[in-house]
């Protein structure tokens, strides 16, 4: 595990940038996971600014984590419609070539087993973007979370729905349930990096970082990928012990 811890989220999101940056330069068919919430943002503003100084992502593919079920993605609060507001309408990338799970698919368990298969005939996931949940969620595998599971249709918890509710007008008006990769699915990724920015992290953090992998810490998975960074600010580094912060 590399754990880089930074004064803010804004240095964090410099470093992570450089890495993805970077990546799609030397890789221009790059296959990205990405996340949607407030983690990433300044991590995609500094992805548009690469791609408005030149770096080219018309040949790079992006799967979606996850996204609600029953929410049209022509409501704001749709992953589909953030993705679109917060990213790829600022990149020269080939809208076709972003993929979100369709929360309004008839058919889920078909639209979850068909994400599986794109995910595979891409060639599978260079890079997976995470943030992390207050109680260790990854995408939206809420503990307990098999370490094995696939793409499928989750029930939120009452703590997801309450640190939702702020894109909501309340939190009645949360979804209930949402498609998401399953932790399975995220740790076939070749490389994942988590951003974790803000106290209210901070125990998740530590639980995934320092404490024994735990279906009850989804996050905790991480530990067995072998290629992780958590790119962190140093309000959520707060638990974790000195070994981990030098
Ligand atoms: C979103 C996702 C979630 C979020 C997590 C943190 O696609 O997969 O796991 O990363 O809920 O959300 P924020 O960044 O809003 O604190």
């Amino acid at each position: 595990m590399n754990i880089q811890i930074y004064k803010s989220n804004q240095e964090a999101a410099v470093a992570a940038g450089e890495y993805i940056n970077s990546y799609v330069r030397n890789n221009p068919k790059a296959v990205l996971g990405l996340a949607t919430g407030s983690t990433p943002l300044p991590l995609y503003a500094k992805m548009v600014k690469a791609c408005k100084n030149g770096l080219d992502y018309s040949g790079v593919t992006t799967f979606n984590l996850d996204e609600y079920v029953g929410l049209p993605i022509d409501q704001e609060q749709s992953y589909r419609a953030f993705m679109n507001k917060n990213l790829f309408s600022h990149l020269n990338i080939d809208i076709n070539n972003t993929f979100v799970p369709d929360g309004m698919a008839q058919d889920l368990e078909a639209q979850c087993a068909e994400y599986e298969e794109r995910i595979k005939a891409a060639g599978g996931i260079d890079i997976q973007v995470l943030g992390i949940g207050s109680n260790g969620h990854i995408g939206f595998n809420e503990p307990p979370a098999p370490f094995d599971s696939r793409t499928s249709v989750i029930d939120l918890t009452e703590q997801t729905i309450s640190d939702n509710a702020r894109f909501f007008e309340s939190a009645a008006d949360v979804p209930k349930r949402a498609i998401s990769m399953g932790v399975g699915t995220i740790l076939d990724a070749r490389a994942c990096i988590l951003l974790s920015f803000g106290t209210g992290k901070a125990k998740a953090l530590k639980g995934a970082i320092e404490e024994s992998p735990d279906v009850m810490n989804p996050a905790s998975a991480l530990q067995n990928h072998p290629n992780i960074t958590f790119y962190v600010d140093e309000a959520s580094a707060s638990y974790l012990t000195k070994q981990h912060k030098t």
